[in-house]
């Protein structure tokens, strides 16, 4: 870890002191996994306030995910924070937010990703304010605009479908069905894999063998390619979404991976395949644009190549992905998850832990250059960084378990 702040002494005796405080004999320190999350939640984040910042909804969930992840871990004793009360104060900063379907679809999907916190607190106190705010997300998928195809807009543009959104989608949909309508959930799964065939046909880059950002069924952005209307690079963290929807995704069927279920697997195979081979051979994680290896202004980044390291060991925990000596899935994201731990996490005095490396927003509203993504600021302490830190560690700290 980066040691950036003055007082070197005393961080290396919070490090002791937590040590012993905690490993009660045994040499065990507190994991990552529950630091940064005492840490997020210590730092007052993944609580929605007014704030025009337009990723509010999607820290929230992807934060509430990966602490409602860590409490099913063994990690979860490690945990100092009353994360109970944490999570019901964040569900309350959002539930009047997504309350009403037809305002909802003026938010980007990701809105989706809230839907999991909602439904801890629904089932913990038979509120039924949460469930009224799952159902108006639930009714607000289908009045979501299509583009021609049918594929979902991500947001308020005309027929563009992303990458990003994929994630919320798949943490919510299969999730509302199983809990409200069971008896819908093979069209749940088929209308998901419908959204998942049409990114996988516009989006697939031959040269990489990965997806690109998102594509244009209209073809008329800027950006668009003529033929297909995808976007022109990989960006990382919308990948890195994609892939992490698709592993907990994938981890709802895996007594069922035949036909279209089979070929996603297929799929996700193909893509770990093909990260296994942008992996940059320096740092051992990944740049903010995967298919401009090592370009001027190109750069190692931290939330996706956390999404990465998380998805690839749940892979192969889960029997998804198995290692060869050609394609060693585990090797590959133990030595990323060095990178990330060495270059991104700063221990803070007060024994908190920051993350460093994640890029702020970048949207297809934009020229979608290569100038353009690897000019978006950086976001020290971003939680759509330390979220999915904390999921990496989850799994970094079950497979050394
Ligand atoms: C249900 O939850 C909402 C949102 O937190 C809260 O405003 C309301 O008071 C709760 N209702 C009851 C009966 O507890
Ligand atoms: C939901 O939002 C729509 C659009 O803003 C509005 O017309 C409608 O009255 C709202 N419904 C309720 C029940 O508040
Ligand atoms: C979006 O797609 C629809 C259906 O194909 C088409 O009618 C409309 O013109 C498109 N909108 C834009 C802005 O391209
Ligand atoms: C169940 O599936 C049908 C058909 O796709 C759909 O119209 C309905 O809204 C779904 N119900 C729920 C509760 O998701
Ligand atoms: C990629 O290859 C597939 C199958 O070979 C082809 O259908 C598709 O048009 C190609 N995509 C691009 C962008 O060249
Ligand atoms: C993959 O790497 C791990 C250690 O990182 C090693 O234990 C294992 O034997 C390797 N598997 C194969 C099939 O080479
Ligand atoms: C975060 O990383 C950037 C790029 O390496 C560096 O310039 C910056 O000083 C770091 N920020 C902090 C607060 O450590
Ligand atoms: C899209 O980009 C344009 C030009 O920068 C900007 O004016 C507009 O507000 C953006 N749209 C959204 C929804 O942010």
């Amino acid at each position: 870890m980066a040691f950036q702040r003055p007082l070197q002494l005393l961080t290396c005796f919070t490090l002791l002191f937590s040590r012993i405080k905690l490993g009660n004999g045994a040499a065990t320190a507190r994991p990552y996994s529950a630091r940064m999350a005492d840490s997020v939640m210590l730092r007052g984040q993944a609580i929605h306030d007014d704030s025009s910042d337009s990723s509010g909804l999607l820290q929230v969930g992807t934060f509430q995910t990966a602490l409602l992840d860590l409490v099913e871990s063994p990690s979860a004793q490690y945990l100092e924070q009353d994360w109970e009360s944490f999570l019901s104060r964040s569900a309350d900063s959002v539930v009047g937010l997504v309350d009403n379907a037809t305002q909802d679809t003026q938010f980007p999907l990701d809105r989706l990703s809230v839907g999991k916190g909602l439904l801890y607190q629904y089932e913990r106190t038979g509120n039924e304010t949460y469930k009224d705010a799952l159902d108006a997300l639930r009714l607000s998928i289908d009045l979501q605009p299509r583009n021609q195809y049918g594929g979902l807009w991500y947001y308020v543009y005309p027929n563009w479908s992303y990458l990003d959104g994929m994630f919320s989608l798949l943490s919510f949909l299969p999730l509302y069905t199983s809990a409200f309508s069971p008896s819908n959930s093979s069209s749940t799964t088929d209308s998901v894999l419908y959204q998942l065939d049409l990114l996988w046909t516009h989006c697939h880059d031959n040269a990489t063998d990965l997806l690109f950002h998102g594509y244009d069924a209209s073809k008329t952005a800027v950006w668009a390619d003529p033929v297909t209307g995808a976007s022109p690079y990989v960006w990382i963290r919308a990948l890195g979404w994609f892939m992490m929807g698709l592993v907990d995704f994938l981890e709802l069927h895996l007594t069922e991976l035949e036909g279209r279920l089979g070929i996603w697997h297929g799929r996700f195979i193909s893509l770990s395949n093909a990260l296994l081979d942008t992996v940059d051979e320096g740092s051992g994680a990944w740049w903010q644009v995967l298919n401009a290896p090592g370009r001027e202004g190109n750069y190692i980044e931290s939330s996706g190549s956390a999404m990465f390291v998380y998805t690839l060991l749940k892979g192969v925990r889960l029997g998804l992905l198995e290692d060869t000596v050609k394609n060693n899935y585990t090797t590959v994201a133990e030595r990323a998850y060095q990178t990330l731990v060495e270059r991104f996490v700063d221990e803070n005095e007060d024994g908190t832990l920051s993350y460093n490396g994640t890029v702020g927003v970048c949207s297809l509203n934009s020229t979608a250059s290569y100038e353009y993504y690897v000019n978006q600021p950086l976001v020290y302490d971003s939680v759509l960084g330390s979220a999915a830190f904390i999921r990496a560690s989850i799994e970094h700290e079950l497979y050394k378990a």
